[in-house]
């Protein structure tokens, strides 16, 4: 079967606007209307640079949805690339702890991890009350 979010990510991964690292990043998430996607978008002034992954939650959020039901993260890296610190922050606004975050490279998806295990003792909201 099709891996529609692995080839959504590899297709936005393509796109990346990164001429100052050469790391191309693509982000693809599945929520409730469908899958959204994002790639990394740098700049000259560097630390206003986009991650892939900020790219995919405002295309989700745009689209009208808040619920994050699954993440892809692809790169053509030596190792499976995962979120940063940020972007996972950035996720878990969205996505509750047993949400899959998957992470492919060129050989296809080689890692799967969980909300929870990569941003353990998450602040959100409920700390906010
Ligand atoms: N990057 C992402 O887009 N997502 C990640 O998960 C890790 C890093 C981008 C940021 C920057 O444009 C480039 O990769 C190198 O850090």
């Amino acid at each position: 079967m099709k891996d529609e979010l692995l080839e959504a990510a590899k297709a936005v991964r393509e796109k990346a606007y990164a001429p100052y690292s050469g790391f191309k990043v693509g982000a693809a998430i599945r929520s409730a209307a469908g899958i959204h996607v994002g790639c990394n978008v740098e700049n000259a002034a560097y630390p206003e640079g986009i991650c892939a992954e900020g790219g995919a939650i405002t295309s989700m959020v745009a689209a009208g949805d808040t619920e994050i039901f699954e993440v892809l993260v692809y790169a053509e890296a030596d190792t499976p690339v995962a979120p940063c610190g940020g972007c996972r922050q950035k996720l878990a606004e969205f996505a509750g702890p047993d949400v899959v975050v998957r992470l492919a490279g060129a050989d296809g998806v080689t890692t799967e991890t969980t909300m929870a295990d990569l941003l353990p003792a998450a602040f959100g909201a409920a700390q906010l009350k």
